[in-house]
């Protein structure tokens, strides 16, 4: 094996440790990410008819049937294959959109490509792209690998992935996320020379703050999602992947940090006027309803789909539909029949989001 592919086998391997980590350990935060400081008006005379309320959205060019999205989580590996085709069937069923993981395997090595494009075989919803930030700087990455990647799952928008918690604790993470606007040349070149889809800056589970909102617009991101702390902590994952001691530690001190997602979500909303995505441990269709209500577009989710996924399509299916249903329910208690109407309902925003609002500068 060459020095090539034994990376290669590496980086699959660790892919996998992520999956069933994931799916088998407590990875989560032990903060929360403060949408229970949000509280939505009761309604007490409603004045809806269920039946009629309604919660399909248009985003990305293409419709969907709630305001929800799975995070883009996997690729790379046979297992990935049979997830990402979960997802895709279950996204088709339901009229939902998804993105697949960091298409950076199958960059590297074109034979891993159907891993991403199987989920073309299920679905012609929205699906998303995805690459990391890291590696437009480290490696060169320019608007030619945008396309590679655009092509491989004939992508509707593309995410790009902003990880520097992951990549400082992981042992063969990439540390360089100084030159940003290589990312915005590749962007801009993209654009020009090939499609005109939208950009979607994205985060792991630590958040955006206000000042990072500022610098995504001067990128050029049409869209923000903020993945924000309260879901998956990776320093977690990580707690259970390395063996020695004193790096234990490290993460422990590192496996709450980040900024909540209600926070992140107003952090961004200050100065961004682009499409927003709350995501980051969102956990019920309430979760969902509290976004949209103070800003979001929509909403995305990853650890409960990756969990549901590994058991079949069905699984995805029934986690979606729960969503689907509480935040149905949701809309009728504030008396909104669409999402429009559910943009404009007063809430109070209450304890340590209040304090955060309010001394954020
Ligand atoms: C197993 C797993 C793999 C992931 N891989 C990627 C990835 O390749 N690219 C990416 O942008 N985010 C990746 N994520 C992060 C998720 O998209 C999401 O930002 C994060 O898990 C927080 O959402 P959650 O709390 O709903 O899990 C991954 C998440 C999980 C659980």
């Amino acid at each position: 094996m060459d020095n090539n592919e034994s990376s290669m086998r590496e980086i699959e391997i660790r892919k996998l440790e992520h999956i069933f980590l994931c799916s088998y350990c407590d990875v989560e935060y032990d903060k929360t990410t403060l949408l229970e400081n949000v509280e939505l008006i009761h309604r007490g005379t409603c004045g809806v008819n269920f039946n009629d309320i309604e919660t399909e959205i248009k985003l990305f060019g293409k419709r969907l049937s709630a305001p929800i999205i799975v995070s883009g989580m996997t690729g790379g590996h046979s297992k990935a294959k049979e997830i990402n085709k979960n997802i895709a069937k279950a996204v088709e069923e339901l009229g939902l959109g998804m993105g697949v993981g960091s298409q950076r395997a199958a960059i590297v090595n074109k034979d891993l490509t159907d891993t991403y494009s199987i989920v073309r075989d299920y679905t012609s919803n929205l699906v998303i792209g995805n690459l990391g930030a890291v590696n437009f700087i480290v490696d060169n990455w320019d608007e030619e690998t945008i396309d590679k990647a655009v092509e491989m799952i004939d992508a509707d928008a593309m995410a790009i992935h902003f990880n520097p918690l992951q990549e400082i604790i992981q042992p063969e993470g990439d540390l360089n996320f100084k030159n940003l606007l290589k990312i915005k040349d590749a962007i801009i070149n993209y654009k020009k020379k090939y499609k005109n889809i939208p950009f979607i800056a994205k985060q792991v589970g630590e958040g955006f703050s206000r000042k990072d909102a500022l610098i995504l617009k001067d990128i050029g991101f049409d869209a923000i999602d903020v993945q924000g702390s309260g879901g998956t902590s990776w320093a977690k994952v990580e707690i259970y992947r390395v063996k020695d001691v004193n790096k234990k530690n490290l993460l422990k001190k590192f496996s709450n940090w980040g900024i909540p997602t209600a926070i992140s979500i107003f952090e961004v909303k200050s100065v961004y006027n682009g499409i927003v995505i709350g995501s980051g441990g969102i956990r019920s269709g309430l979760d969902i309803a509290k976004c949209i209500a103070v800003g979001c577009d929509c909403c995305s989710v990853a650890l409960p789909i990756l969990k549901a996924s590994l058991k079949g399509w069905e699984e995805v299916v029934k986690v979606l539909e729960e969503y689907i249903k509480e935040l149905k329910i949701a809309m009728f208690l504030v008396g909104s029949e669409n999402i429009e109407e559910l943009k404009k309902v007063p809430y109070v925003v209450k304890g340590t989001l209040r304090e955060w609002i309010k001394n954020c500068k």
